[in-house]
C-alpha cells in the first residue's frame, strides 16, 4: 500500500519562492511506488491548492493562472482522518484525498516556525520534520541561542530589541548594542532566513539605520559581534532527539560581505530551479578533519538539545585567525532540504526522503502511547455563576 503524502509548500513568507523551488524538486525525487503525492501549494495569503498544476514549476511563473486552473483544499480531520476536501465543496466529489503523512517544505514564517506543524498536529496527522515547540524555538534566533547557551554550546552573545523601545528611545537602543555588544555588529530580525533585514553596523552612527532596516521585516531584532575573518561552515543532520547523525559539511562562498539572498538563491543560476545546490559553495569544506568532525559533533548536540527531528542545516560562524567556532543558526527545513550535503556521505535523495518520513511515521508511534483525555466528572454538576463567572 502506497502511502498518502501531501506536500505543503509557498505560504505567507518572504521564501516563498524558494519553497516551491524545494518542494518541486523533492516531488520528483520521491519514490513513486512508495507514494501517492499530493502536492499542497500554499499561496502567500496562506490559501491551500492542488492538482496537477502544483507540481509543475512552470506554473509559478504565472500564479493567478495557476490558482484559476487549480482546486481549492482545506486539510480537516473527520472520522480519526485528515482529510484533504474542496473549498467550498457544496458540489460534486468533497473529498480530494485522505493524508497519511504531511510533509512540510516551506520555508519561514507560518511555515517553517512552528505555525503550520501546530495545524498539522490539531488535525492529527503525522508529519515530516520538526515539532511545534522545536519548529518555534528553530525560528527564532534569540530563543534558540539562550537554550543552546544552557546546553554548552558556543553561540555569540547577543542583545534583543524591540520596535517599541528603538522607536521611543532610539538612542538607548544603540548605547545597548555599543555597550554589549560594540562595533562593528551585526543587526539581524529575530526570525527571518535568507539574509532578508541584516545589515551590518559599522558605528554608532550607522547601528540606527541597520535597526530602522531590520525593523521593516520583524518586530524585534538582535545584534551581535560581526565575526572578523569570517568563515561560514554549514552541515546537515538528520535524525531525532534519540538518534541522530551529521553529513558532509559545505563552505558557501559570499560575493559580499553577508552572504546575501542573492547569493544563497541566483548567484551560478544555471536553470531557474536550482535552488540552494546553485550557491557557490564548496562541498566538503576545504577545512582540516578535526574542525570538520567538531563542527559535526556540535551540529548533532544543538540538533538534538532543541528537540528536532527530520533534516535540518546547522551553520556556523568560524574566525579563521582565531580558531573560534560559533553555533550561528539552524534552518528546520533547509532550502533544498539540503539533499546535496547527503550524497557526498552516501545518502541519495530519495533515501533521505525515506528516512525523514519514517522519522515522522516514528513520532506517531510514540505520541499514540501519550493520553490525550483524562476522566472527570468536574463539569457534572458545574454552574457558571451569573455574569462575574462565579463557579
Ligand atoms: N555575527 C556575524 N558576523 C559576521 N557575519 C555574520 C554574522 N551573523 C551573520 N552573518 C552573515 O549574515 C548571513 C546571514 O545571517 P544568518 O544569521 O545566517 O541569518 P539568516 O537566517 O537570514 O540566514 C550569514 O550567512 C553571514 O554571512
Ligand atoms: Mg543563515
Amino acid at each position: 500500500m502506497k502511502i498518502k503524502l501531501a506536500v505543503f509548500f509557498g505560504g505567507k513568507s518572504v521564501e516563498h519562492e524558494v519553497s516551491v523551488i524545494t518542494a518541486l524538486q523533492a516531488i520528483r525525487a520521491l519514490n513513486p511506488d512508495k507514494y501517492d503525492i499530493i502536492p499542497v501549494y500554499i499561496d502567500k495569503n496562506n490559501r491551500m491548492y492542488t492538482g496537477i498544476m502544483t507540481a509543475r514549476i512552470e506554473s509559478y511563473a504565472d500564479i493567478p493562472t495557476l490558482i484559476r486552473q487549480s482546486i481549492r483544499v482545506v486539510p480537516v480531520c473527520d472520522g480519526g482522518k485528515a482529510l484533504l476536501v474542496k473549498y467550498p465543496s457544496r458540489f460534486g466529489k468533497k473529498v480530494i484525498s485522505e493524508i497519511e503523512v504531511a510533509f512540510p517544505m516551506g520555508h519561514g514564517t507560518n511555515v517553517e516556525d512552528g505555525v503550520l506543524q501546530g495545524f498539522l498536529q490539531f488535525l492529527g496527522v503525522p508529519y515530516v520534520g520538526c515539532d511545534v515547540l522545536s519548529a518555534a524555538c528553530g525560528m527564532n534566533k534569540y530563543t534558540q541561542k539562550i537554550l543552546l547557551r544552557h546546553e554548552g554550546i558556543p553561540v555569540l552573545d547577543c542583545v534583543k530589541i524591540k520596535s517599541s523601545d528603538f522607536y521611543s528611545n532610539s538612542k538607548a537602543a544603540v548605547k545597548l548594542i555599543e555597550e554589549q555588544i560594540g562595533f562593528p555588529a551585526v543587526v539581524k530580525p529575530i526570525n527571518l532566513g535568507s539574509s532578508v533585514g541584516i545589515k551590518i553596523a559599522e558605528n554608532a552612527e550607522n547601528a540606527s539605520e541597520a535597526l530602522e532596516h531590520g525593523f521593516l521585516f520583524a518586530s524585534e531584532i538582535i545584534a551581535e559581534r560581526a565575526v572578523q575573518n569570517l568563515r561560514e561552515i554549514n552541515v546537515s543532520v538528520l535524525g531525532d532527539s534519540s538518534e541522530a547523525e551529521a553529513g558532509e559539511c559545505e563552505e558557501p562562498i559570499a560575493a559580499d560581505e553577508i552572504l546575501s539572498y542573492d547569493d544563497k538563491y541566483k548567484s551560478g543560476v544555471k536553470g531557474k530551479n536550482s535552488g540552494m545546490v546553485s550557491l557557490s559553495r564548496k562541498i566538503p569544506a576545504d577545512i582540516p578533519p578535526e574542525l570538520r568532525e567538531k563542527v559535526r559533533a556540535l551540529a548533532v548536540r544543538a540538533f538534538q538539545a532543541l528537540g528536532c527531528s527530520g533534516v535540518a542545516r546547522i551553520d556556523f560562524l568560524y574566525d579563521n585567525s582565531s580558531d573560534e567556532l560559533f553555533y550561528n543558526e539552524i534552518n528546520t527545513i533547509p532550502g533544498s532540504l539540503a539533499f546535496y550535503l547527503w550524497e557526498p556521505v552516501g545518502v541519495k535523495y530519495p533515501d533521505l526522503l525515506d528516512k525523514m518520513i519514517g522519522l515522522a511515521l516514528k513520532r506517531e508511534r510514540e505520541n499514540k502511547s501519550v493520553n490525550f483525555s483524562f476522566e472527570t466528572n468536574i463539569l457534572s454538576g458545574a454552574r457558571l455563576g451569573g455574569t462575574k463567572g462565579k463557579m
